[in-house]
C-alpha cells in the first residue's frame, strides 16, 4: 500500500519526548511512500482516558503505547489480541471498524530480532531471560510460542515464579522454569530485560558464563553497546542491542496498521541518525 490520503499515528507515554518511535515510524512511512504524521503525545495515567477519546475522534490509524501506560490501556480496549491478552499489557492499538484493538508486539519484536538479525532459530532453543518485569513477561510468552525452552533468572525469585504462572496460563505445556545464574552457562540465547547497564557499566550476569557462539540480547539501548554486549562479544557471542528490539516491535506495529512490513535496516538507520543528532 503506498500513497493515498494522509494518515496520523502517535506514540503516547510519560515522559515521551525521548522516544525514538517517531523517528522509526516516520522512516517506515517514507519507505512506503505514505503521506502522514507520527508524533509523540505526552500523556500520564490521569490523562489516558481523555487522550484516547481525542485520538479516537481524530480517527488516527492507531497508536503506540509506552511506559507507564501499557497495562493501564488494557481496560480501555474493546478487544485484545492473543499475545496482549496473555501478557496483560498493550504496546500498540489499532482501530478496526471503530473498535479499539490492543496488541502486544514487544515479545515478538525481540524474537524477530533474534531470528532475523542473529539467525538463531528459537524452536527448541535453550533461552535464559534475565529479569521478571513487563518486558520479561511479553518476551517469555513469545519465546514459548516459538517453541523455546525458557529459564527465568531474577533477583527476586517470587517475581520470576509469577512470570512462569502467567506463561503457563497461556500454554500449560510451556517449557519454562525459574533458574539461577548458573543457568546462563547452558543458554544458546540470553536476553537481559533488567535495567542493569542502563547508563552504567554494570552487567546483569557473570560474563564468564556466556558460551561462545551463543546469542546475547540486551533490551537496554542507552548506551547502545552495553558492558554486557561488550563482554559477550569478547566471549565470541553474537550480540543484538536494544535498538534492534525497538525496531522489530515497531516493524510489527506497521504490519498491524498497514499490512506492510518496512525493512528493519531503514528503521534502525533513522533511529541511529536521531540518536546522533541528539548528541550534537
Ligand atoms: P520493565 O517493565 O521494563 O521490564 P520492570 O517491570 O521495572 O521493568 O522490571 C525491572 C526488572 O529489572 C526486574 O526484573 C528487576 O528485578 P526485581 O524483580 O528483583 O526487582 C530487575 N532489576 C532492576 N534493577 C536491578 C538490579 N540492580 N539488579 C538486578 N535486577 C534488577
Amino acid at each position: 500500500m503506498t500513497g493515498g490520503s494522509a494518515v496520523r499515528a502517535v506514540v503516547i507515554g510519560y515522559p515521551v519526548a525521548q522516544s525514538l518511535s517517531p523517528a522509526i515510524h516516520r522512516a517506515a512511512f517514507r519507505e512506503a511512500g505514505r503521506a502522514g504524521s507520527f508524533d509523540a503525545v505526552e500523556c500520564d495515567r490521569g490523562q489516558l482516558e481523555s487522550v484516547v477519546q481525542e485520538l479516537r475522534a481524530e480517527r488516527v490509524i492507531g497508536f503506540s503505547v509506552t511506559m507507564p501506560l501499557k497495562e493501564a490501556i488494557v481496560p480501555l480496549c474493546d478487544s485484545l489480541d492473543t499475545l496482549a491478552s496473555a501478557v496483560g499489557a498493550v504496546n500498540c492499538v489499532s482501530f478496526e471498524d471503530g473498535r479499539m484493538v490492543g496488541h502486544n508486539t514487544d515479545g515478538e519484536g525481540c524474537c524477530d530480532a533474534i531470528e532475523n538479525e542473529a539467525g538463531l532459530r528459537l524452536d527448541g532453543a535453550n533461552a535464559v531471560v534475565l529479569g521478571a518485569g513487563g518486558t520479561s513477561r511479553a518476551l517469555c510468552v513469545s519465546l514459548v510460542a516459538r517453541g523455546a525452552d525458557v529459564t527465568i533468572v531474577n533477583r527476586t525469585a517470587e517475581r520470576a515464579e509469577e512470570v512462569v504462572h502467567l506463561v503457563r496460563r497461556f500454554d500449560e505445556d510451556a517449557h519454562i522454569r525459574v533458574g539461577n545464574h548458573s543457568s546462563v552457562r547452558a543458554a544458546e540465547v540470553i536476553v537481559n530485560t533488567t535495567s542493569v547497564g542502563m547508563g552504567t557499566r554494570d552487567v546483569p550476569c557473570d560474563p564468564e558464563s556466556i558460551a561462545p557462539g551463543s546469542v546475547v540480547v540486551d533490551a537496554v539501548y542507552s548506551p547502545l553497546r552495553t558492558a554486557l554486549l561488550e563482554a559477550a562479544a569478547r566471549r565470541g557471542a553474537r550480540c543484538i542491542d536494544g535498538l534492534w528490539m525497538l525496531v522489530h516491535q515497531a516493524q510489527r506495529q506497521q504490519e498491524i496498521w498497514f499490512s506492510f512490513v518496512p525493512t528493519s535496516d531503514t528503521m534502525r538507520g533513522a533511529a541511529l541518525k536521531e540518536l546522533a543528532a541528539r548528541r550534537q
